[in-house]
């Protein structure tokens, strides 16, 4: 169903971002006029060609500058040629090209940090979740990669004097393992409106690789016409993990990662926001002493992520957690715990013998 206001426009079966109660909010395609028409202010966009892009929901200039071209204009059926135009005038429009090492450092400065619950999470994280950036959490079942993610869709409605970032979450449940009532609970122990906290959580349900590439796509507009200021995707890799079945297709499967989690990444710098993915983690057979498990996903999920985290479980029911790949991160672990408010400081030390 397409919907503008309470107003249904036409019934689709196409990929959907639905409410936590299962209601369908958007998919706003093609005719609609946007409110938010800055197409249209760029040298070769005319209201033809602003239409399509529209269609193919770019509807913003940071969201031009950010797609490959080949991708804009496979989306959009406009020729290579008058794409190229087009995102050249987008790139002047807003005067990026070459910048100085002084401007990107302001950039940064615009950086904003999530808090976790936790202060030990947030010190090993250099103060907590940051915008502009992908962070993985990587860890076997049952470890709290889920917890952590409801914890943030919590915290991230906060205001910043509190450590969250003043806006509403986008939740793209791969698993099905999304549970209100959870987040009513940690809400409800944190003393927040539990309805209101669940009202500011957009649930996207992805139910195979290709509809969570769908959904990704949408978040290009779906993000800045909903004040999204956070991202989860929970896992990133289990669908793929399951689909792409056997060496001969592994090459394909990650290609497609890899395209999808660019875009991801790509989302974080044009909306200046975090966003935060799970990964399971694999035996690696080659491995005679310690952890026998490896991240999933290989080199293309390294790369792409710029912090990864790596999850364990502790002594008395606790979790450790370690940053194993940052470029701004010592490798530093802490201990935390899961508890009836979410995430919190766990009181024990580490010992020498764990993590
Ligand atoms: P997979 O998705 O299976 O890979 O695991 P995960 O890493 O996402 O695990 P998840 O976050 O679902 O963590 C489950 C664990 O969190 C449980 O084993 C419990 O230890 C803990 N947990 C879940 N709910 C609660 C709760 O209400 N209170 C407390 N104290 N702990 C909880
Ligand atoms: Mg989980």
């Amino acid at each position: 169903m397409q919907y503008v206001g309470s107003q249904v426009l036409k019934p689709t079966h196409d990929g959907c971002i639905i409410k936590h109660d299962g209601s369908i909010i958007k998919s706003v395609k093609g005719e609609i006029e946007m409110e938010n028409a800055d197409l249209s202010t760029l040298d070769g966009v005319g209201p033809a060609i602003a239409s399509k892009f529209r269609s193919a929901e770019i509807t913003t200039i940071e969201a031009i500058i950010v797609t490959p071209p080949r991708e804009l204009s496979e989306k959009t059926g406009v020729g290579f040629n008058t794409v190229l135009k087009i995102v050249e005038a987008a790139r002047k429009s807003s005067g990026l090209g070459f910048i100085t090492a002084e401007e990107l450092w302001k950039k940064r400065q615009e950086m904003l940090k999530l808090s976790t619950g936790s202060k030990s999470l947030n010190e090993l994280l250099g103060g907590g979740i940051e915008s502009q950036a992908m962070t993985e959490l990587i860890g076997e079942f049952g470890v709290g990669k889920t917890q952590i993610c409801f914890m943030l869709s919590i915290m991230a409605q906060l205001p910043l004097e509190k450590g969250g970032l003043d806006g509403k979450v986008v939740y793209m449940d791969t698993e099905g393992t999304f549970i209100p009532e959870r987040i009513f609970e940690i809400a409800s122990g944190l003393e927040l409106d539990p309805h209101e906290t669940l009202e500011n959580i957009f649930l996207a349900r992805a139910y195979n690789s290709s509809h969570q590439c769908l959904l990704t796509g949408h978040l290009f507009k779906f993000c800045p016409e909903n004040d999204i200021k956070l991202v989860i995707v929970d896992s990133m890799i289990g669908h793929f993990r399951s689909e792409y079945i056997g060496r001969e297709h592994l090459a394909e499967r990650q290609q497609k990662l890899n395209s999808l989690l660019h875009k991801l990444l790509r989302l974080t710098e044009a909306f200046n926001l975090p966003v935060v993915i799970t990964n399971q983690v694999q035996a690696n057979p080659a491995q005679f002493f310690g952890d026998p498990n490896k991240p999933a996903g290989g080199h293309v999920m390294a790369h792409a992520c710029t912090h990864r985290i790596y999850l364990r479980k502790g002594g008395q029911g606790t979790r450790l957690a370690k940053v194993i790949d940052s470029p701004s991160l010592p490798n530093n672990k802490v201990r935390f715990k899961i508890t009836e408010k979410g995430i919190e400081d766990a009181k024990e030390q580490i010992k020498k013998n764990e993590g």
